[in-house]
């Protein structure tokens, strides 16, 4: 027991003094808070809104249900311990971003996104680890991806979860839902030409899984 708690504060310690060192600053496109953590995302206010405007400068906008006739300020956050947490805004691109680049593969091979930008070092990957172009994934410290979870203001939460190719056990431990060894492409990013109707659907597939698993167990 006294072993086991000694490595996971040693390896807090580690993860804390990572936090701060981001290379990145704020674009039109994106908002980075080097010193945010995970726990920090999941505190930020739930905001009711009926318009972009109301919404503060992380946010993606107003996303706005007029079935329930509820709108919350959309949040699509990505964090990491030696990063901080990134804020993407809808302007975000992510063929279009050389000097943020988010998205991040196993190996070299797995990059199957052939529009994604060329690192040219180490800095232009959030994961910090840039080998022939390509973004790694950094096993030791994972990307997550944190998102307004559902709508509705008094439903609503944030839920963080890891983002696509990062190592998994479960389902649950992905944001997309789906660990197959590591985390499925997630259904809320590079999704920007999309509308509200499909973003549903694509919540709707997320809820009908959720129930799948449930059944099955
Ligand atoms: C980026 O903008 C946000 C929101 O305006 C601000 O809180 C944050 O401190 C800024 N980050 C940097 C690195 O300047
Ligand atoms: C929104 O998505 C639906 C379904 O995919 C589509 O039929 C509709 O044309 C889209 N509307 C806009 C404004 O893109």
């Amino acid at each position: 027991m006294k072993f086991g708690y000694k490595i996971i504060f040693s390896l807090q310690c580690i993860g804390l003094s990572l936090v701060g060192a981001s290379s990145f600053t704020n674009t039109t496109d994106y908002k980075v808070f080097p010193e945010f953590r995970l726990e920090d995302v999941k505190k930020l206010p739930i905001i009711s809104c009926s318009d972009d405007s109301q919404c503060p400068d992380y946010s993606r906008g107003c996303t706005y249900d007029y079935e329930i006739d509820i709108g919350v300020c959309d949040m699509d956050f990505f964090c990491n311990k030696i990063n901080g947490c990134v804020s993407i805004l809808e302007s975000f691109d992510s063929a279009n971003s050389p000097n943020l680049i988010i998205d991040s593969y196993q190996t070299v091979k797995d990059d199957k996104n052939k529009n994604l930008p060329k690192c040219k070092s180490n800095s232009d990957c959030f994961t910090n680890q840039c080998s022939e172009g390509i973004c790694l994934v950094d096993d030791s410290d994972p990307i997550y991806n944190c998102v307004v979870a559902e709508l509705g203001v008094h439903q609503s939460h944030i839920n963080c979860a890891l983002a696509s190719n990062q190592i998994c056990y479960d389902d649950l431990d992905c944001i997309s839902n789906q660990c197959f060894d590591v985390c499925e492409d997630n259904y809320y990013n590079h999704n920007s030409g999309d509308n509200i109707s499909s973003q549903s659907f694509a919540k709707a597939i997320i809820y009908f899984l959720l129930i799948l698993s449930l059944v099955l167990n």
